[in-house]
């Protein structure tokens, strides 16, 4: 019996990748950049499922193009916005993500970028290696004090949550705003606040939302000048979460402390971008995720999505389940 057929838009773990292997027939995409829009096309003709990452933008023309026989769409990441899921689940297309096997990596690493910023530590980096340090210095690279700092947290999914729970071991207070979640966490000691008061409250701020047109440039310059001038903000999420050059004027006139942007806008973001000539932000390639066990499982979960996909079974993880006759409409 013939394999179903998929496209592979790069290449993924071994973990997830001999699975898929085993049962399909694959092309994959061996090179490290993306296919440019027309080899996505060409490669997705005729395939039964595909397999993507965040970086490829998947809508109605490119499901058009694979054409009736495609199955599922999964996206090897948990955020996906890079997918046009009303155009999926119009052509009932089940999209699969990969939940809950990134959140401690993402939470650690937005950890490590609050630290990292608040005690200058690629800063103080930089003047070791360009020959600066000539003595130890009471008033040199001083940054400010994590313990007793406020958190706050835009988005208290999973991560948002995980942030905290780390938050308690350095004894921080943490305030949080959600839309959906509204009560105090009494485990956790966060407290939910207006948006405003998050911004005006908060020591560090960490974004944890997906990027919607609600969240969209969230952070702009008017939330920006809401922010305490010691204020450090750490995006881990999307990068158009924060509007670029309402962030560039702030941190270029010092009126918050720093910033570390795991995520852009766009991404990657050009050399030539004025956030490269400043000294009090963190830029790091959206590595976040970038944990060899959280790889391996985000492979893992974006195989078993696309197998149940050909399968015809319901996927482990779907982001459209209206897809199938018996999710509740209502
Ligand atoms: C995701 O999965 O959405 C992250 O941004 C990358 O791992």
């Amino acid at each position: 019996m013939s394999k179903p057929k998929i496209f592979v838009t790069r290449a993924i773990p071994e973990k997830g990748f001999e699975l898929i292997k085993e049962f399909c027939d694959v092309d994959l995409w061996p090179h490290e950049l993306p296919p440019h829009r027309n080899e996505l096309l060409a490669h997705v003709h005729g395939m039964d499922g595909l397999l993507c990452l965040l970086a490829d933008q998947i809508d109605g023309e490119v499901m058009d193009e694979a054409g009736p026989q495609l199955k599922v769409i999964s996206n090897h990441a948990v955020g996906f916005d890079n997918i046009d899921v009303n155009a999926a689940t119009a052509r009932k297309i089940p999209v699969g993500n990969t939940p809950d096997v990134l959140t401690d990596a993402t939470a650690d690493f937005a950890f490590a970028l609050m630290m990292a910023v608040a005690r200058r530590i690629p800063e103080a980096e930089r003047y070791v290696h360009n020959g600066k340090w000539k003595t130890w210095g009471p008033m040199t690279l001083l940054g400010v004090d994590i313990k007793g700092a406020t958190l706050g947290l835009i988005g208290f999914g999973r991560i948002g949550k995980t942030m905290a729970r780390r938050a308690l071991g350095f004894d921080m207070r943490v305030i949080y705003y959600d839309r959906r979640e509204k009560k105090p966490s009494r485990d956790l000691q966060a407290t939910p606040v207006a948006f405003e008061t998050l911004l005006e409250e908060s020591d560090f701020i960490s974004l944890h939302t997906p990027l919607t047109p609600d969240t969209h440039h969230l952070i702009d310059s008017e939330a920006l000048s809401k922010m305490k001038p010691n204020a450090i903000v750490i995006n881990t999420a999307r990068g158009p979460v924060i509007d670029p050059d309402a962030l560039y004027e702030a941190l270029k006139e010092r009126r918050i402390f720093g910033a570390g942007l795991d995520v852009t806008e766009p991404e990657p973001l050009p050399m030539d971008s004025p956030l490269f000539t400043l000294d009090n932000i963190v830029i790091v390639p959206h590595i976040a995720s970038a944990s060899k066990t959280s790889r391996d499982q985000m492979s893992w979960m974006a195989a078993q999505n696309l197998i149940a996909g050909l399968k015809g079974e319901r996927l482990p993880n779907c982001v459209n389940p209206q897809v199938y006759s018996s999710y509740p409409t209502k």
